[in-house]
């Protein structure tokens, strides 16, 4: 990003993430709640790190340790210092944990919310951009604000008569014409560090919360002759803020719509129904894609061009090359499955499965941590778990590789073109070499050598049940 590259001081940023947010109802810290599968805290995070600061400061509390692991997942921790608000005392008492790091320095310090997840790096250039360039020396604090049409909740930006900032207002603290204004604060302001800290050792907590806002600073800022700048921003989504649970679901549901318009109209998938389809903004899926109604994709999932995804189908973080049929209600988290496969319905793939191109996994078929070659076919009702199987070969309805002797995992090696019969048990570890066959029913519990055909246990008559008629007994 060109930040970087542009002169000027230093860039650090504060991330306010302490909160328990009582609005959600919740015993998890809100910033610990899920967008997309992540934590509201790992988009600021992943955001932040894009625009390349010299260190990412964010503040925490409750739940600090979970908190810290999510923060880490996305920032490498030498660019991170997490910092401890003891007690939630409000936003500047949480700008203020940070005061020893700070105060003495002219960086430019740009503070986020931990709230606050969908939040473009390219936004957050402009609003440093403009801070900067601010009547030709920089303000000493710019504001991000949008127009809402329902302003509810929001600290509201007061400007007097010349349109020039004047002060925020919190809604519980508003007056009945001020609670009309739809110009919002986003939570999210640049400001140069040193005149922060020294003008937040002024606030006070003479609200209706009883805390100390950082949103009184911009107001004395301004009082002391500073330059007070708003960046005033047209998409509304980017700063939305989540301290309830229908704004979390408003804002996925959006996030969605937005993720399955772009795979629409720039990579030319096809939702037959896109009200009842989700899939992760990470996902990638290629062209002439259909998704029938009632998928879920997540993750870092990857779809290759002209697939066809059936319903009630969920994948999780796996890689689909082009032409795979997944058929109705498949499981497939951490596989793979290469072009032209055909899966399910009702398959499930899981800890790392690897389908070879043109195979066939099929109904109530469960593929675990294993690797299958291609043109391979396990149609029916089948385990195969850390397994490794070759070309060509059929596994018949009802096969297990009994992996698992109630203390360890035991592989199973299967050749090319071999033949398993139907109901065959493989007690791993086993190998079974090219072109060798099983009879139905066999238990296998020895190595089958190449070109061997092997049966076990065949059924033989112990008692009589019921007589044939005529017969006397
Ligand atoms: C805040 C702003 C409001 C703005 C809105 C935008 C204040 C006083 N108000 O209100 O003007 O419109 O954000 O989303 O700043 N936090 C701490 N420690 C605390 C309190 C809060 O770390 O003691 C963190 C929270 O975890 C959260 C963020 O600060 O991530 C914002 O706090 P929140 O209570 O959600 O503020 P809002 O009421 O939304
Ligand atoms: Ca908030």
């Amino acid at each position: 990003m060109e930040i970087t590259e542009s002169r000027g001081e230093p860039l650090d940023i504060l991330i306010l993430a302490a909160g328990l947010g009582t609005r959600m109802r919740s015993n998890t810290a809100k910033v610990l709640h899920k967008l997309d599968g992540r934590p509201l805290i790992s988009h600021v995070c992943h955001t932040a790190a894009a625009l390349a600061p010299r260190k990412v400061y964010v503040v925490v509390g409750h739940q600090a340790e979970e908190v810290k692991n999510a923060v880490l997942s996305e920032m490498s921790p030498e660019q991170t210092v997490i910092v401890r608000q003891e007690k939630q005392l409000g936003t500047g008492d949480a700008v203020n944990a940070a005061r020893e790091f700070l105060e003495n320095d002219d960086a430019l310090l740009l503070v986020l919310s931990g709230d606050v997840p969908m939040i473009k790096a390219e936004t957050l250039a402009s609003l440093i951009q403009r801070h900067r360039d601010h009547r030709g020396k920089g303000a000493a604090c710019t504001i991000l604000t949008v127009k809402l049409k329902d302003p509810t909740g929001y600290g509201r930006i007061v400007r007097d008569e010349g349109g020039m900032f004047e002060r925020i207002v919190e809604q519980r603290d508003a007056t009945e014409n001020e609670a009309e204004i739809n110009e919002i604060n986003s939570g999210i302001y640049c400001f140069n560090a040193r005149k922060l800290y020294a003008t937040l050792a002024r606030v006070q907590n003479h609200n209706d919360q009883g805390e100390y806002y950082l949103t009184d600073v911009p107001a004395l800022l301004k009082a002391d002759g500073e330059d007070v700048a708003i960046y005033q921003h047209s998409d509304a989504f980017e700063v939305e803020g989540v301290n309830n649970r229908l704004q979390l679901a408003e804002l996925e549901r959006t996030l969605n719509r937005r993720t399955l318009r772009r795979l629409m109209l720039d990579y030319g998938v096809t939702f037959v129904d896109p009200t009842t389809t989700y899939v992760s903004e990470l996902t990638e899926i290629g062209r002439d894609t259909v998704i029938q109604p009632c998928v879920t994709i997540e993750g870092r999932t990857g779809i290759g061009d002209g697939c066809e995804i059936r319903s009630g189908t969920r994948i999780v973080n796996s890689r689909i090359g082009r032409g795979v049929e997944i058929r109705d209600n498949c499981l497939i988290v951490d596989s793979e499955i290469a072009d032209g496969a055909q899966i399910g319905p009702m398959a499930h793939l899981r800890g790392h499965a690897e389908v070879g191109p043109d195979t066939r996994i099929g109904n109530f078929v469960e593929v675990k941590k294993s690797k299958i070659g291609r043109g391979t076919k396990a149609s029916h009702l089948t385990y195969l778990g850390d397994a490794t199987i070759g070309e060509n070969t059929n596994i018949g309805a009802g096969t297990v590789t009994c992996n698992y002797d109630g203390v360890r995992k035991h592989e199973t090696h299967i050749g090319d073109n071999v033949k398993i019969g139907s109901d065959t048990m493989l007690v791993a570890p086993i190998n079974v070499g090219d072109g060798a066959a099983t009879g139905a029913g066999s238990v296998v519990t020895k190595d089958v050598e190449a070109g061997k055909l092997v049966v076990g246990a065949p059924a033989r008559t112990i008692k009589t049940l019921i007589e044939k008629a005529g017969e006397e007994s």
